[in-house]
């Protein structure tokens, strides 16, 4: 190990750089616009994996983005970690609102990141941390200290529901068979506070369209004898929280999972301030859910938000008309045993029932998944936190992240495979918001971690 820290003391600036030329190709999923750099991106990241000693190297091509997979297999016998991660990253807009372009990565010191932060869209979210497992990988084989079997599957749809990678795993089950999904795509609570997550919510996403009239009118000639679909609309999204800012959709909280007193007690024991919190983001005060905790709101308890809403005339200046449609974009954030298409339903329902006869709804399910929950007893959860231990010098705390990962569930229904989350952002790294950023300190400690991890997970998994 003594070996591999100095190989990775020396390499120090080639790692970083070869992340910063990963990050300028700007690999948008979610925009046909950019199919042509998401493919260079995947090629990009099947040489890397070639050159960091993988003996076999495949970019798989999908009904959409490709998938890049590579393994090292060095005796059958020993266990097999599955290295998963994902090189897409979210649109970069508004490009605006970003203080230097978001594909020409720079390096900036800020108050959180005082070594350093890298400045470029998907830095954090997931091209860093993916990277950071190859650049172990690289150096575990360099410095002969490899001590399993290991398989990666960096796959380009995350972003946009990771539609393909089903299909992928059923089909491709023997290949990918392995002892353990590892995965860098989570936080931890501070650079001085390791975590590691042991949950993320699941998801239903919806887009909704509201017909008034057949076309767009003068809102003086038709004005207040017509419905005017943006009103109905903005009025419908209101009636779905109540005044205690519960989801008012019927049976929509049925089959949430509960904690216990117990629990509850010891997840609000993590550090966290609720003033830095506030001011961080410029808010008087915080908003949710009535009988939760902030930390509870972002984790244990499901949400409904609008995303984006739309309609009529957005134009410079004013022009009087009243539209014909109105449309939002809507996401529940789901909790274990929470269906995802049971929720979809119900919602449908809901939203037609509450829509008044003089308009018509159209609503159209996109992607989704299932929430996770991951053991903390287990011989991977254990390695997890001896490494992290190990790297920062203090023991990680188990945290339930707010975000989702939908394949997390699917790995274990399709591939039996249990999953540790062990992330090295930060919240406050603005990951799908413009000047996303990853701290210098996290890309080296993340690289560093990650060979103690296999260190241990061979150790435990002996026990
Ligand atoms: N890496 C995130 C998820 C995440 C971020 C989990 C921070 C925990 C902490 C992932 O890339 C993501 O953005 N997922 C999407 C869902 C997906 C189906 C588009 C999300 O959470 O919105
Ligand atoms: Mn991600
Ligand atoms: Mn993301």
């Amino acid at each position: 190990m003594d070996k591999l820290k100095s190989y990775l003391k020396k390499n120090k600036k080639r790692q970083l750089d070869e992340l910063i030329d990963l990050l300028k190709i700007p690999s948008v999923s979610a925009d046909p616009k950019f199919k042509k750099d998401v493919a260079k991106t995947a090629k990009s990241i099947a040489q890397h994996l070639k050159k960091a000693g993988a003996d076999m190297v495949a970019v798989c091509e999908t009904k959409g983005h490709p998938i890049v997979y590579g393994e090292k297999i060095i005796d059958k016998k020993l266990p097999t970690v599955l290295v998963y991660g994902h090189y897409d990253v979210q649109p970069a807009d508004p490009v605006e609102l970003w203080d230097s372009p978001p594909f020409e990565p720079v390096i900036k010191k800020t108050k959180i990141h005082p070594q350093g932060a890298i400045f470029a869209r998907g830095s954090c979210d997931d091209k860093g941390q993916a990277f950071m497992h190859i650049k172990a990988f690289e150096a575990m084989v360099e410095n002969d200290a490899l001590p399993c079997n290991v398989k990666f599957m960096i796959e380009g749809e995350e972003e946009v529901g990771s539609v393909n990678l089903g299909e992928f795993c059923k089909k491709n089950a023997k290949q990918l068979a392995c002892d353990v999904i590892l995965i860098s795509d989570t936080s931890i609570i501070s650079n001085k506070q390791p975590s590691i997550t042991v949950g993320l919510r699941g998801l239903s996403y919806v887009e909704v369209e509201v017909t008034g009239p057949n076309k767009d009118l003068h809102s003086g000639v038709y004005g207040g004898a017509v419905a005017n679909p943006i009103n109905i609309l903005s009025k419908m999204i209101a009636s779905m929280h109540d005044k205690n800012n519960k989801i008012t959709i019927p049976d929509f909280y049925k089959d949430v999972a509960r904690l216990s007193k117990k629990e509850r007690e010891a997840m609000n024991k993590a550090p966290f301030s609720i003033t830095q919190y506030k001011k961080s983001l410029e808010v008087k005060d915080v908003h949710g859910e009535k009988g939760y905790t902030t930390l509870e709101r972002t984790s244990i308890r499901p949400t409904l938000d609008v995303n984006g809403i739309w309609g009529g005339y957005i134009g410079e200046g004013a022009k009087t008309v009243l539209p014909s449609k109105a449309y939002a974009k809507i996401s529940m954030r789901l909790v274990p045993n929470q269906d995802p298409h049971k929720i979809t339903k119900l919602f449908e329902k809901y939203f037609k029932s509450i829509a008044p006869k003089s308009v018509k709804v159209k609503v159209t399910p996109h992607h989704g998944g299932d929430a996770a929950v991951t053991p903390t007893d287990t011989p991977e959860y254990m390695a997890a936190h001896k490494a992290m231990k190990k790297a920062f010098g203090k023991n990680p705390i188990p945290v339930r992240g707010g975000g989702s990962i939908p394949i997390v569930a699917l790995f274990e229904k399709v591939l039996g495979v249990k999953t540790v989350l062990m992330g090295f952002g930060l919240d406050s790294d603005d990951i799908h918001s413009p000047n996303e950023h990853y701290g210098l300190f996290n890309y080296y400690k993340g690289i560093e971690t990650i060979p103690y991890f296999y260190q241990f997970y061979v150790q435990e998994k002996a026990k």
